[in-house]
């Protein structure tokens, strides 16, 4: 019998191991969803292909427009990147570090988006680009809205890798106080419909060790951008 000291309250920023108490599936609020583990039993998969991708295009740190670089490292796959620098921020069809096409998508990247589009309600979607996010301990992404792709009618797909991460899901304004939202290895966020424009987030990463990818956090971020 779980006694009260069992039953204290954890420190869930601390914390790296999952909460059995909480559901497989988490709604945010309409059309975005959260997915526990979605991704989990892929993953040795997932990872292949992005170590596969990652000897073809570098992570590198890019800066923001206005100048100042990303504390997250990144690359991406798929027929379009998304990129910033002094020119802002857009996608495009090459790597500006090589001016060659960015690698192609994988196959299990793609499927995974599809399938956990699908079981969030999004039957047909296919992502044309991948974002990789390397997050090292204290680095974060500020609120934000997903807003340089064509079609905002497709969802975003996210699929958290590594050491756990407070995802920051807020409102349509910048100002409403978002969610905490705690994101474990395998874990898969989609995004869409009323919910596609709200901003959102990265709390700095805590440090943590993870058995696949040691101090890191890697996000995948799928889209149709084109
Ligand atoms: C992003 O919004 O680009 C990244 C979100 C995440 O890392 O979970
Ligand atoms: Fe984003």
């Amino acid at each position: 019998m779980p006694t009260d000291k069992d039953r204290q309250p954890v420190n869930l920023d601390l914390f790296v191991g999952r909460d059995p108490l909480e559901p497989e599936r988490q709604v945010l609020g309409p059309g975005a969803v959260l997915l526990r583990e979605y991704a989990a039993e892929r993953d040795g998969t997932l990872l292949a292909a992005l170590d596969q991708v990652l000897q073809a295009v570098p992570l590198r740190r890019m800066s923001t427009p206005g100048g100042r670089p990303m504390s997250v490292a990144t690359a991406s796959c798929g027929t379009l990147g998304w990129v910033t620098d002094r020119r802002g921020y857009r996608y495009q069809g090459s790597d500006p570090a090589s001016g060659r096409p960015w690698p192609p998508m994988p196959e299990a990247f793609a499927q995974l988006a599809a399938d956990a589009a699908a079981e969030a309600g999004y039957p047909s979607f296919r992502p044309d680009s991948c974002l990789i996010n390397r997050y090292a301990p204290g680095a974060r992404m500020g609120l934000h809205q997903d807003r340089d792709e064509r079609d905002m009618s497709h969802p975003i797909v996210s699929v958290s890798l590594g050491v756990p991460a407070v995802f920051l899901f807020g409102g349509l304004r910048r100002n409403e106080r978002p969610q905490r939202v705690r994101l474990l290895h395998g874990d898969v966020v989609i995004w869409g419909g009323a919910s596609r424009l709200r901003f959102h987030g990265v709390a700095p990463l805590k440090a943590a060790c993870h058995p696949r990818l040691g101090r890191y956090r890697i996000n995948l971020t799928l889209r149709r951008a084109g």
